[in-house]
């Protein structure tokens, strides 16, 4: 039987999402499969708006942030009723693969849509939060960090010249793998991530003490997700504790943006190219990723629920190598 693969972006993009389109695209050509794409994700998918593609259609592509095809979060795919409007395009559209490039919430509602349709379904992990268990790297995840470093490092300039604190936001959602590594890369005096309770006056302690032994400049990182809030919120706790002239940054969005850097365009290379090894295989319901350098499948059901441990360890490292 002849394939057609249909394939999607789905959730908050990703930069890298468009590598791995071209790749999907490109490697389903090569074997002679038929490829449709998907606009909006699964808002698209409910409303038919699938196109076929080819070779040329994924041109100049690789370089680019966010996802050609659009992206959308659709409630109305968390209902059976919309999800069998999506099945009856796959049906009318006669695909029999469909790739699901996106986070956790995209895989969530692939494994949902497999109670109701009985094509292939191959997750793809693109999120810059890389929470995604499986897979060490998820696509996006890389920009993303070097993204909020750029930044970091800007705020260090004005931050030492002021000799201020500076209480710098990063996205994650519930997870701390951005805050720990821009953290880390960004040289932070403290790191505040969902996965470890914060003790502000600990902090707070630490921080007296690196000012009194000469410290210019102070940058905590905090995860969006972390105990007491975000930034804004760390940094009010910190001042009622009686901490100094405090300035907050969220990055917010422009961690998002931006072209993919190297090590997220040849992931997003591989794993595009191996989500259609996958299908070729007559896989279902798996997610393509890499652990230590080497590409897998996990059950896409496994990589939803089960959780991505944190190195919990680069919070303390953060602390000694800022004293
Ligand atoms: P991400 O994929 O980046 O984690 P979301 O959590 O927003 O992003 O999920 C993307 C979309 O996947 C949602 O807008 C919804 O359409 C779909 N989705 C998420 N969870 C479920 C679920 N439990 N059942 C069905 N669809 C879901
Ligand atoms: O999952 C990616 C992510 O950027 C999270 O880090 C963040 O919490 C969320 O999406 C923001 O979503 P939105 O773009 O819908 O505001």
């Amino acid at each position: 039987m002849k394939e057609r693969v249909a394939v999607l972006t789905s959730g908050g993009d990703a930069p890298g999402m468009n590598a791995a389109v071209r790749s999907v695209v490109r490697t389903s050509v090569y074997h002679g499969m038929e490829v449709m794409g998907v606009r909006r994700g699964y808002r698209g998918l409910i409303d038919g708006e699938l196109e076929q593609m080819n070779a040329r259609s994924v041109s100049n592509i690789i370089q680019r942030g966010g996802t050609i095809l659009h992206t959308t979060r659709c409630p109305e795919f968390l209902k059976e009723s919309g999800r069998e409007k999506a099945c009856d395009n796959l049906r009318l559209y006669g695909i029999t693969a469909l790739i699901v490039i996106g986070g956790d919430g995209s895989f969530r509602g692939a494994i949902e849509l497999s109670k109701q349709w009985n094509g292939k379904i191959i997750g793809v992990p693109g999120t810059i939060d890389n929470d995604i268990y499986g897979t060490d790297f998820t696509i996006g995840f890389d920009t993303a960090i070097n993204t909020a470093l750029e930044a970091i490092d800007k705020i260090r300039d004005t931050a030492d010249a002021h000799e201020r604190s500076f209480v710098i936001e990063v996205m994650g959602r519930d997870a701390g793998f951005i805050a720990l590594d821009v953290g880390i890369g960004g040289g932070a005096e403290e790191i505040a991530i969902p996965e470890i309770p914060t003790d502000l006056p600990a902090i707070l302690g630490r921080l007296k003490e690196a000012r009194e032994k000469g410290k210019t400049s102070i940058i905590i990182v905090v995860a969006e997700g972390a105990e007491h809030g975000g930034a804004e919120q760390l940094a009010e706790s910190m001042k009622e504790l009686g901490a100094g002239d405090t300035r907050v940054c969220i990055l917010g969005h422009l961690q998002r943006g931006g072209s993919p850097t190297a090590a997220d365009r040849v992931i997003a290379t591989k794993l595009g190219a191996y989500a259609i090894e996958a299908v070729r295989e007559q896989e279902n319901l798996v997610m393509v990723g890499e652990q230590h350098s080497e590409l897998v499948k996990v059950p896409l059901v496994d990589a939803v629920e089960k959780k991505k441990p944190v190195n919990r360890s680069l919070v303390q490292l953060a602390r000694i190598l800022s004293t």
